[in-house]
């Protein structure tokens, strides 16, 4: 059985060890700062400890998995490894650095992953010599918890490491979805209007945060509103996350970034962390009721989910994955209640594509317009998986 490497041991790295110290490989865990390794391995023998209590482990297989972790500062402990994952901090720079010093360590059958949620993973195989071996492993957070896999080829990867990657991740009961090297993969890329259109409404003023988060939750069925969802995310990481695909996009105006959260941000207002996001969270704070009128939750959850539909075709419209790896990513990757494009076969595709066309004559703006493919689609009178 391989060794498993992960470099970084903060909030994914050690996600990442865990799971495949629990599918029992040996993992080689490392950081520069022995603080967090410190840290990381008290972490994980409290979940242990919280497994063992709930009877989903015993003992000794508790002991067992924390037995086959080896904590270390040393990149030269990574000599053994077949398969590395790193999670470090998100600068290309600094990730470039770590994999060229990787590469003078391991086997030359050793491939190199990169969990990063945002870089281009063939500017990061790029600083390698043997840059077929490298490819993107993007797990979720909490890694142990969250089903989903991306992963990722960059355009040098050989296609036996993407099969033989794909394998393993599969064999530690993972559900893989296959994406192109585009900014934001899958998931973070078809969930920008969850924020982005809920911003908008706001904006606009038709509806107040609590609203419009009752409308997706208890008329959508999903599990948070968007509201809720960035302040439990951080209004800083989020807002920086889409400020980074708004510019990696080459400033597509459908992902522009909302004055509302960057406000936010910049007042400190990032959400649960800081006790004041879009709500407040102080001990006793009052939430606000939401207006529950049913046409208005109605519309608010439409103009929602026709944009999310929107993007979910055009990631397939331009082949960022399948028909079957988009609606997968977004159930098993962010608790979507249903996949977007069967969603969108169940609301109707002309449906769709008069709501798209509607909003884009209101407003003129190319957010709004649609997917060629639902366009012709709707032409055609065909469905997404039927
Ligand atoms: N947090 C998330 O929700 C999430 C989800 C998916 C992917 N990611 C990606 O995973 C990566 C890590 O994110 P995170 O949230 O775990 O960050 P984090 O800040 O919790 O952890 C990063 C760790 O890397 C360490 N580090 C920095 N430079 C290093 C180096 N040269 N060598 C070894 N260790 C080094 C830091 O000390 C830190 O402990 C990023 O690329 C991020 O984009 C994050």
């Amino acid at each position: 059985m391989k060794t498993i490497g992960v470099v970084g041991a903060g909030a994914m790295g050690s996600g990442i060890a865990q799971v495949a110290a629990q599918n029992g490989h040996q993992v080689v865990l490392s950081d520069t700062s022995t603080d967090v390794l410190d840290k990381s391995k008290i972490k994980l023998a409290k979940i242990m400890a919280r497994l063992v209590e709930k009877g989903k482990l015993d003992n000794a297989s508790a002991e067992a998995i924390q037995g086959r972790i080896k904590y270390t500062t040393e990149l030269n402990d990574f000599a053994p490894c077949g398969l590395i994952i790193e999670a470090i901090i998100e600068r290309l720079d600094i990730k470039k650095q770590v994999f060229e010093t990787l590469e003078g360590v391991v086997a030359e059958d050793c491939v190199l992953a990169s969990n990063t949620s945002s870089l281009s993973i063939a500017a990061i195989a790029a600083s390698v010599k043997l840059s077929h071996r490298v490819l993107g492993i993007h797990f979720f957070n909490p890694a142990p918890l969250m089903p989903l896999v991306e992963i990722i080829p960059a355009v040098q990867t050989d296609p036996e490491v993407l099969a033989s990657s794909k394998a393993l991740i599969d064999s530690w009961k993972k559900v893989t979805v296959i994406a192109k090297d585009t900014p934001g993969f899958i998931v973070n890329r078809v969930a920008r209007p969850f924020y982005g259109e809920a911003l908008r409404i706001y904006e606009e003023g038709f509806a107040d945060f609590a609203t419009i988060d009752w409308a997706m939750r208890d008329m959508g069925g999903f599990r948070m509103g968007p509201f809720q969802l960035m302040d439990f995310i951080g209004n800083d990481v989020n807002y920086a996350v889409t400020e980074s695909v708004f510019a990696a996009f080459y400033y597509d105006p459908r992902y522009k970034p909302s004055f509302t959260q960057k406000r936010h941000f910049e007042a400190g207002w990032y959400g649960r962390k800081s006790g004041r996001g879009y709500y407040e969270y102080a001990e006793g704070a009052v939430q606000p009721e939401p207006t529950k009128d049913k046409e208005l939750g109605e519309m608010i959850l439409w103009r929602i989910l026709v944009m999310l539909i929107n993007e979910a075709a055009d990631a397939l419209h331009l082949n960022i994955a399948s028909k079957e790896d988009i609606d997968l990513a977004m159930t098993k990757g962010v608790n979507y209640p249903k996949g977007l494009l069967a969603w969108a076969d169940e609301k109707g595709i002309n449906h769709c594509v008069e709501t798209l066309d509607g909003l884009y004559h209101e407003y003129h703006e190319d957010r709004y317009r649609c997917s060629p493919i639902l366009r012709k689609m709707a032409r055609e009178g065909k469905k997404f998986l039927s």
